[in-house]
């Protein structure tokens, strides 16, 4: 029966449930990486990465690893980690400085920051053969498709296919609201990311950012802790508040499920959403007044105004990006395996702005999405939770439906209702995108 079903993925997938083996079989994983992964735009790293020539990090594409470089024209390249002698990594470290040129470890050939093969040695030993400068195939090859979009850097190993602006589409805001928010309208990323691996197929990852039931659920006993110890230090504060710190999490205990219904999430073409509704993380603290001084000196009161007014909790790229840009906080979704997700976790300075409004950053990078957090934990769980329970016999679908068929569509963006943010569209919409990369 599933031989059948995976000539026809649109099978697997109907308006309001999805078959299990989506999230269990091992060939469709290996489908998904060629024809979703390996051909749209994945995010690869932020320029500011790598900021001299020479430069690199090192990030997986789906199933290919790759290297991001600046070249000595200041261009970022992005190329196989693969040596075209006899195939070795180039780069064996997450990050580093190639110097002048990439030297392979194996057999010495080198290579220029662009791919191009600059030396074999000891050569006359390939005179009259096919192996020289003369030959592309002995350059290192490079992504197909290398593109920016504010300093984010995108590749995609599809020769043909949208733009990158084509392919955010609206998903775009993630980047302007994370850039707009820096007095210098650019953002810098702080140079070490966390990295966690969950025991679980990467689309429970994507699923549960838009999920915004699971929050007052899964996390309300941290919330519940945190909320506890902010009246405390209220109250010795003596009509102050709390640091803002122990509001992030405080927010999911106070924060009750009925008003995350109050949000609402916009799905878009290519499987993208945006959860609007922003947690409050505004008052009028002298850090963040402080703040607001120097992005109106920047902006001007009225455009300051409209930045620091949108209205974004969370952007999901599809597939593999999922954005918190008023936090400054970026997690990129790496599939390793059927079972097996890798996830970064990043986050960027704002140019030009106070270093109080880094550290809330920090604060909130460290509290809410770092592996030593217990709301990241009580996530983990799940996912892995959700996976067993996927890969046994006790069901054959996945269900979809809350608030099925009360989403409004329009012109091919499809919203939750009104009181609705807590539908399960952004899964659907997911998995209607899902279902078009698929079929071939
Ligand atoms: S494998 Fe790279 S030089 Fe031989
Ligand atoms: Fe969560």
């Amino acid at each position: 029966m599933l031989k059948e079903r995976k000539a026809d993925f649109s099978s697997m997938v109907e308006p309001d449930r999805v078959r299990k083996e989506v999230y269990t079989d091992q060939q469709i994983f290996e489908l998904e990486m060629e024809r979703i992964h390996e051909t749209v735009w994945i995010y690869c790293g932020h320029e500011s990465q790598v900021p001299k020539a020479g430069d690199y990090a090192t990030v997986q594409i789906g199933r290919q690893p790759m290297i991001l470089v600046r070249g000595n024209n200041g261009k970022v390249n992005v190329l196989y980690n693969r040596c075209p002698h006899r195939g070795n990594m180039l780069c064996g470290d997450r990050k580093g400085n190639t110097g002048e040129f990439f030297r392979c470890s194996y057999h010495a050939w080198t290579f220029h920051h662009d791919g191009k093969l600059k030396n074999i040695p000891m050569k006359a030993a390939y005179e009259g053969t096919r192996y020289g400068k003369d030959n592309p195939d002995c350059n290192v090859k490079k992504a197909a498709r290398v593109q920016n979009y504010r300093g984010f850097v995108f590749a995609s190993l599809a020769e043909d296919g949208p733009t990158l602006k084509e392919f955010l589409g609206k998903s775009i805001v993630a980047f302007d609201d994370m850039c707009d928010r820096a007095p210098a309208g650019e953002v810098e990323v702080v140079p070490n990311c966390f990295r966690v691996i969950q025991h679980s197929n990467w689309k429970l990852f994507l699923e549960n950012q838009l999920d915004a039931l699971h929050p007052s659920v899964v996390h309300q006993s941290t919330g519940r802790a945190a909320h506890e110890v902010e009246k405390i230090l209220a109250r010795k504060a003596k009509g102050g508040a709390a640091p803002l710190s122990y509001h992030m999490l405080s927010a999911f205990a106070t924060v009750t499920i009925d008003k995350w219904d109050d949000f609402q999430t916009i799905n878009y073409p290519y499987g993208h959403c945006i959860l609007t509704g922003y947690m409050g993380l505004r008052p009028q603290d002298p850090d963040t007044l402080a703040y607001d001084k120097v992005m109106i000196k920047a902006y001007g009161r009225k455009r300051f105004e409209k930045i620091v007014g949108v209205n974004i909790h969370h952007v999901l790229v599809y597939p593999g990006l999922s954005v918190q840009s008023p936090l400054q906080q970026l997690r990129a979704v790496r599939p390793l395996g059927v079972d097996r997700t890798l996830t970064e976790i990043w986050h960027f300075r704002l140019k030009g702005a106070p270093e109080a409004i880094y550290r809330r950053s920090l604060a909130y990078y460290n509290l809410v999405n770092s592996p030593a957090t217990l709301i990241n934990a009580d996530d983990l769980e799940n996912f892995w939770k959700c996976h067993q329970g996927l890969a046994s016999d006790g069901g054959d679908w996945v269900s979809l439906g809350r608030h099925h068929g009360r989403d409004i569509e329009k012109d091919g963006t499809v919203s939750s209702g009104p009181r609705m943010g807590t539908s399960e569209a952004p899964m659907r919409n997911q998995m209607k995108a899902w279902a078009k990369y698929m079929q071939p």
